[in-house]
């Protein structure tokens, strides 16, 4: 059993590696032998994840500067990485504009439906979807022309639910001014779950799975009134620990779901079932 988890030799794209849990996803590639790709927008965030795994894991991870929304690039980055690798096994579709809702308490609250501009409903569709899809494209493609690959879209306990906009609440303000989660979240999120059924049926004889992780909400250094109100929503009456979406993301890398595809599985503390 211990050799399905091994992920030696095989090469995992990360898009959005850079980030907070693109990081933690590169390190469970990077633990269990395999070789971590990043691409990200910013080179020195880059440099740094770079620097942070080579500090702990002796293997060759590799990291390119690309927008992801942009299929030039894609290309590009694709065609290096098979220059350098020859392979890619695993696609990780990690990367969105994560909008930390803010209390800014703007009068014209820009959160908010009503007001949520064209720009903006574009850059996160493109970010979410688009960039996913453009991924899927070019590295999904190489999957399946060497028939085997495996594809992990990062969606969310929000691509399931939708958001409870009390959770962000500021006394005192007129609900036209309140912070809510934006729309395009759930939109990307929900998308990302279709995107993962039409791959996983598309590619199926070709040797690709593909399967949707929804991770709940992880501590990342949220106010306490925020994580007060959201422990009551949640059944384990807590946020994940940012090491604890590590366990799913190896099994859905690894052989140890050799039988899983079109799955949503689903990592957020039960806050779904309730
Ligand atoms: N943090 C959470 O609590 C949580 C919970 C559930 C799901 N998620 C999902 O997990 C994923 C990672 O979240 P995170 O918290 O690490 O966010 P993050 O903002 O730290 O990381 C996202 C990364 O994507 C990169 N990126 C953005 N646009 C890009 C583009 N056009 N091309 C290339 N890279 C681009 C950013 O530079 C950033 O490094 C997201 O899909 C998020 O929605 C996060």
């Amino acid at each position: 059993m211990r050799e399905l988890f091994d992920l030696s030799g095989k090469v995992a794209v990360i898009t959005g590696g850079a980030g907070f849990l693109g990081q933690k996803h590169a390190e469970v590639i990077a633990e269990y032998g395999g070789t971590p790709v990043l691409i990200d927008l910013n080179p020195a965030q880059l440099d740094a994840a770079l620097k942070n795994l080579a500090s702990q894991y002796a293997m060759p991870a590799a990291s390119f500067v690309a927008d992801i929304t942009r299929e030039d690039q894609v290309r590009d980055v694709y065609r290096q990485i098979m220059d350098r690798f020859e392979r890619i096994d695993i696609l990780i579709n990690n990367a969105a504009n994560n909008p930390k809702v803010d209390d800014s308490n703007q009068l014209l609250n820009t959160s908010r439906l009503e007001n949520f501009p064209l720009e903006l409903w574009l850059d996160d569709i493109a970010v979410g979807l688009t960039g996913s899809f453009l991924c899927c494209k070019y590295f999904g493609q190489a999957m399946a022309t060497a028939g085997r690959g495996n594809i992990i879209n990062i969606s969310s306990d929000l691509g399931i639910i939708a958001p409870n906009q009390h959770l962000y609440e500021k006394e005192g303000l007129p609900d036209s001014q309140q912070s809510v989660k934006p729309v395009t979240y759930s939109v990307v999120k929900t998308g990302l779950i279709g995107l993962t059924r039409y791959l996983a049926t598309y590619w199926a004889e070709y040797g690709v799975r593909c399967n949707a992780l929804c991770p709940g909400g992880v501590y990342s250094g949220q106010g306490q009134e925020f994580l007060t109100r959201i422990q009551t929503l949640i059944p384990m009456a807590r946020m994940a620990q940012p090491d604890e979406l590590k366990g799913a993301v190896l099994f859905l890398a690894s052989e140890a779901s050799s039988y899983v595809t079109g799955a949503v599985i689903v990592v957020d503390g039960g806050r779904s079932v309730w």
